[in-house]
């Protein structure tokens, strides 16, 4: 099952542009993120360097390595990974990918997989190859989730994460394999077709919210694909007797509102669809610490009781798998460990790789 890792597209070490939806949505690398939030940063403990990073630290720099990585490698323990919500990496991204590679040997299989999701699984991915382009980025790539579930999907930078997301909302060149949804075929269904028809929603973050425009006109942007604009002026009133936060600010220009509001507003948008299954791409990004225990309570209550089925990607691994009930430790396109959240939490794999010791 186990691949060597392909070959990428080199990563620039600049703000790059992502086309999210037809949009085009700025997004930061980690070393950007981590100098905006110097002061979260500061904060967060900093943890025990295992030997593995400080073999990987002893080596030559590879080209690839960010701001984080050299910190690592000068010695300071003092190193975090989006800085937002102490992302505690202390290897280099090459160093985990290699060691995670080797345990991908033992990679789950997809009848393990479908056990995790209690055999009734109603997003199915299976045997999924998908890229940008030409580049395939996720090799026989498999999942399954139930109602009501979520899972997490965490992994070294460029390991394929958002590219599940990706390839599940219909942003990806799908090459070969199927994606489901209960008997559904979703699998070439357009990212409108997944909201409308098939209850899919990828919450849109990280200056996805139109700042001059109130928070009642963003919220209502989410319910485009409603055939009637009472509909998706119903669908918002529900979400602000949802949300008082969001209700008391609802003529006020979306710029005014916290980080924290701004991602609930996020999150809010996504749900004037309705949909089943939400795709989250890295909630606590970005936010100050006190917003995240905000935002991953919000998801929470999603989940538990409003009985959406939730797929994550979060780098900070800690938090993503406290939350959810299935992780998967993703590594060059495909899944090298994947079980119970707080079974990956206890892994000592996950554990020196992912959550700093
Ligand atoms: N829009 C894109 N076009 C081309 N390549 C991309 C695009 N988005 C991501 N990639 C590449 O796909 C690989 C996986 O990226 P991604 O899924 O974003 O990783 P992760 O979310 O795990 O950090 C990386 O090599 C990345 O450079
Ligand atoms: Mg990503």
């Amino acid at each position: 099952m186990a691949k060597a890792p392909t070959k990428k597209p080199a990563k620039k070490a600049k703000t790059t542009t992502k086309k999210v939806a037809g949009k085009k949505v700025k997004t930061k690398t980690a070393a950007q993120t981590a100098a905006s939030v110097k002061t979260a940063a500061k904060k967060t403990v900093a943890k025990k360097a295992t030997t593995a990073a400080k073999k990987a630290s002893s080596k030559s720099a590879p080209p690839k390595k960010t701001k984080q990585s050299k910190s690592a490698a000068k010695g300071n323990k003092k190193v975090t990974g989006y800085g937002s919500g102490g992302v505690d990496v202390v290897m280099s991204v090459d160093q985990v990918a290699k060691e995670a590679a080797s345990i991908a040997a033992n990679a789950p299989s997809q009848k393990e997989l479908l056990k995790l999701a209690g055999n009734e699984p109603l997003l199915t991915i299976n045997s999924l190859r998908a890229g940008y382009g030409k580049m395939e980025i996720l090799h026989d790539f498999h999942l399954e989730v139930a109602k009501g579930q979520s899972l997490c999907l965490i992994g070294p930078n460029g390991a394929g994460k958002s590219t599940v997301l990706h390839s599940i909302f219909g942003f990806t060149n799908i090459f070969s394999g199927k994606i489901s949804i209960g008997s559904k075929d979703v699998t070439n269904l357009t990212p409108s077709q997944k909201l409308s028809e098939a209850g899919i929603a990828y919450i849109l973050q990280d200056k996805s919210v139109f700042p001059q425009m109130t928070v009642e006109e963003n919220l209502l942007m989410g319910g485009f694909l409603k055939n009637q604009p009472a509909e998706a002026k119903a669908a918002a009133e529900m979400v602000f007797d949802k949300y008082s936060r969001l209700a008391d600010r609802r003529d006020k220009p979306a710029g005014v509102l916290s980080g924290g509001e701004r991602r609930l507003l996020e999150i809010s948008r996504a749900l004037v669809m309705n949909p089943e299954v939400l795709l989250v791409d890295e909630p606590s990004i970005g936010l100050e610490p006190r917003f995240i225990d905000m935002v991953f309570e919000i998801l929470d209550d999603l989940q538990h009781r409003d009985g959406k089925t939730i797929i994550m990607v979060e780098q900070n691994a800690k938090k993503g798998l406290s939350f959810a009930d299935l992780g998967y430790v993703l590594v060059s396109g495909e899944t090298a460990i994947a079980g119970a959240g707080d079974d990956l939490l206890q892994n000592p794999d996950v554990g020196r790789l992912f959550l700093g010791g």
